[in-house]
């Protein structure tokens, strides 16, 4: 009988903000983990994971790393590089790691992209989309988890409006702040990573992972400045595009402002759930609330600034942070 279980799986993108906190949880739930990076020497030394080079632009590289693998996560994306359009090099990507994860016999790849507007996405959310279809239509089964903003330590959209909240104590407010968007603690995406090995799945799936309550751009400025007991004086102008308001992000933000751009673009339009059945199917437990996660954010920020230990210090933090949310699900 053909064994249908997960034992060992594959994190690539294991150096960025999601999947420097999926490994922990992983490792937590017994699995073999392996990480991937393009830069062998940035890779922590702690942590159990096993650590291979592998490129998705290279193709030659991922055999290697897929191999006796079962599963795969596909957390990687090229916005920000330089060079030709990055949508370009996130299909190439996307191609050769279905085509590869096929040839290594993988039982599924689980792969974390954006929310679809209900209008013409944005050229960051068109890509994130089609790598999801890319994925989606190749031979490995493949679950898409569908999530907008991220609130946790190192989140690019996290940064931006917490830097917009916190810096500015009046501004100019783009109508683009108020479209809607459900904010997912990091927490909630990590757990609902881990289930996707799991979830019943025919072949190719996608699910939103929204967070508990849509907000507007505006609103969650709001709440972010309030738990520092802040207000920031905010003033409507209809004619502030987009473009415009990105330039003045250079100056406020200190996340990439390539990406801060991207990211941007694609807010000016709402991005909320069709559903919430993904948590239904997988009994996740009651998702933080925005203050919440932001609270735990601002406050893991602040520990990490007043002891810069590094990559493994952040990493410890987080198994803490983790294991606590762990617990508090565990009991309910
Ligand atoms: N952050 C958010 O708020 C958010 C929200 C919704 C969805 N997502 C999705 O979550 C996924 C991960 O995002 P993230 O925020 O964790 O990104 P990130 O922090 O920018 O990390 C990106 C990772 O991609 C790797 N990478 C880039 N190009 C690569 C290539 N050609 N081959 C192999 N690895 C490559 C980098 O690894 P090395 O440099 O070490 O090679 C890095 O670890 C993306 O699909 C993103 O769309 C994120």
């Amino acid at each position: 009988m053909p064994d249908d279980a997960v034992h060992k799986v594959l994190v690539t993108g294991a150096t960025g903000f999601i999947g420097r906190a999926l490994r922990p949880a992983l490792l937590a739930r017994g699995l073999e983990v392996r990480a991937t990076t393009r830069h062998l020497g940035r890779a922590p030394r702690n942590g159990g994971a096993e650590w291979v080079e592998a490129d998705l632009l290279r193709p030659e590289t991922l055999g290697p790393a897929l191999e006796g693998m079962d599963a795969a996560y596909y957390l990687v994306h090229s916005m920000g590089d330089r060079g030709e359009d990055y949508s370009e090099r996130e299909h190439r990507s996307a191609e050769a790691f279905a085509h590869e994860a096929a040839r290594a016999g993988l039982k599924r790849i689980v792969y974390l992209g954006g929310v679809a507007p209900r209008g013409t996405p944005s050229h960051h959310l068109a890509s994130r989309l089609a790598v999801g279809e890319i994925l989606r239509a190749g031979p490995v089964p493949t679950v898409e988890l569908r999530a907008s903003m991220i609130v946790g330590p190192g989140s690019i959209s996290w940064r931006i409006c917490r830097d917009l909240a916190l810096r500015l104590p009046a501004m100019v407010l783009p109508s683009w702040m108020r479209s809607l968007t459900s904010p997912i603690a990091l927490e909630d995406v990590v757990w609902a990573l881990t289930d996707a090995l799991e979830v019943p799945l025919e072949h190719g799936e996608w699910f939103d992972i929204p967070g508990p309550e849509p907000l507007s751009g505006k609103q969650i400025l709001e709440r972010i400045a309030a738990l520092r007991g802040l207000r920031i004086l905010m003033v409507q102008l209809p004619v502030l595009t987009p473009h415009l308001s990105s330039l003045w992000l250079r100056l406020v933000t200190s996340a990439d402002y390539g990406v801060a751009r991207e990211l941007v673009a694609g807010m000016t339009q709402d991005l909320l759930p069709r559903d919430e059945r993904y948590f239904e199917l997988t009994h996740h437990p009651p998702r933080l609330p925005f203050d919440e996660a932001a609270r735990r954010t601002l406050e893991a920020e602040e520990a990490d600034a007043a002891h810069p230990r590094g990559f493994a210090a952040r990493e410890e933090h987080w198994v803490e942070r983790l294991g606590s949310h762990l617990n508090r699900s565990a009991t309910r």
